[in-house]
């Protein structure tokens, strides 16, 4: 099996690598002032299991320090800041004195929990005059499909389903997975997850792949279904000649089954979908600050109950280690490392320069909006990502 039959390739589109040129990220300048994120939309930040009751998790979501409590059953989230002497809420030692509140554990300062008004300063008396006068901000917050779902903005928030693919919500549908804490700026992991040049190099020798023969190259359009963006493979080849080295790979795979091919699309503020034959994987990266964020990883099959106690079985024994973990932990290391812009993109890369394009042109007000961010005033025309690419970004 080498090349599947697809139309002619299209001439190369980059012009050689000396190609001078500024390669930033100035052309998509809200985008390139998401350091911090993207504001106004509601992220699965917790699972719903992992937050006991009266036993607070501290978060850094979006920049912001941020508190998670459940108290009567009921999830609250509020600044993690108690603005009397600064100690956080989440201390291990603060506790409930009083039904709906919460108590600094340093000076016993206890705010309501829903509109974290100061009720009471226990250790200035009943009749203490900052009562009313004093309020930690609190959040928005929400509990859907197993996961915990916090909206930090300025806008008023829209209905948490709206930011929840689907899927995650229907009836009879499996929901498990994984969150962890990674290095590297949100927007590589994002970028990472819908860039189809690296799968089929950086992830050959992985576990998870061990049985498939992965192409050595393949082209991709990307098609606006919104809310996704979703790629379109137009051209594979599997074991190509490069001229004047010779093929690559060298050896194709023996015995390998047949995977149908997955569909892979994107959407705000930054969800990827993976669709495979009988379930779905997701993934979601937001900024904790300019150095980590958080990687939620989810896998949603609807199913009757019989199927989804065997794939639930199939995940913790094999998926959440062989995928969730050592073929995704691969990801993590290239997104740690990476350092961009400058950068020089190719021809695979037409998928992020869409995905770029369509934070810049659809993601929610921003309160960076219009903030200099040292790229020069926008281009009339917005250029195609052939132009851009073969200009090295230039702008
Ligand atoms: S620091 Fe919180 S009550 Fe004093
Ligand atoms: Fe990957």
């Amino acid at each position: 099996v080498t090349d599947l039959g697809h139309p002619p390739r299209p001439e190369p589109l980059l012009a050689p690598v000396e190609k001078p040129g500024r390669q930033d990220w100035s052309t998509w300048p809200r985008y390139e002032a998401a350091t911090l994120g993207l504001r106004n939309y509601w992220y699965p930040v917790l699972w719903s299991r992992s937050l006991r009751e009266k036993k607070p998790k501290a978060i850094r979501h979006l920049g912001e320090e941020i508190m998670v409590v459940r108290a009567d059953g009921k999830v609250h989230a509020l600044h993690d800041r108690c603005p009397h002497r600064g100690v956080r809420l989440s201390h291990p030692m603060a506790t409930q004195e009083f039904p709906g509140t919460w108590s600094c554990c340093y000076h016993g300062w206890t705010y309501d929990l829903t509109s974290g008004v100061l009720v009471a300063a226990i250790t200035d008396g009943p009749d203490s005059k900052m009562c009313g006068r004093v309020s930690v901000k609190t959040y928005p917050v929400e509990e859907r499909a197993g996961l915990i779902w916090l909206y930090v903005g300025e806008e008023p928030p829209p209905p948490v389903e709206d930011d929840i693919p689907e899927e995650l919500l229907a009836d009879r549908t499996l929901v498990v997975g994984k969150r962890t804490t990674r290095t590297g700026d949100w927007r590589f992991g994002a970028e990472n997850g819908f860039d189809h040049g690296h799968a089929k190099y950086l992830h050959r020798r992985t576990l998870w792949t061990f049985f498939r023969q992965m192409s050595a190259y393949s082209l991709a359009d990307t098609v606006d279904e919104d809310p996704w963006l979703t790629q379109i493979k137009s051209s594979f080849g599997y074991q190509p000649e490069y001229p004047g080295l010779g093929k690559w790979p060298r050896k194709m795979k023996r015995i390998t089954y047949k995977f149908p091919p997955a569909v892979v699309s994107i959407r705000l503020p930054g969800i990827l979908r993976v669709k495979y034959r009988t379930w779905n994987h997701y993934e979601w990266w937001f900024p904790q600050d300019g150095e980590r964020h958080t990687y939620v990883q989810v896998i949603a099959t609807r199913q009757n109950v019989l199927r989804r106690a065997l794939f639930k079985l199939w995940y913790y024994t094999w998926v959440r280690w062989v995928f969730h973990g050592m073929f995704n932990a691969e990801d993590a290391l290239m997104v740690d490392v990476m350092d961009a812009p400058p950068e020089l993109l190719y021809r695979p890369d037409h998928n992020l320069i869409d995905w770029r394009r369509h934070v810049d042109d659809k993601a929610r007000p921003q309160p960076t909006d219009g903030a200099a961010t040292g790229s020069p005033v926008r281009v009339t025309r917005r250029r195609s990502s052939d132009e851009l690419i073969a200009e090295g970004i230039e702008s």
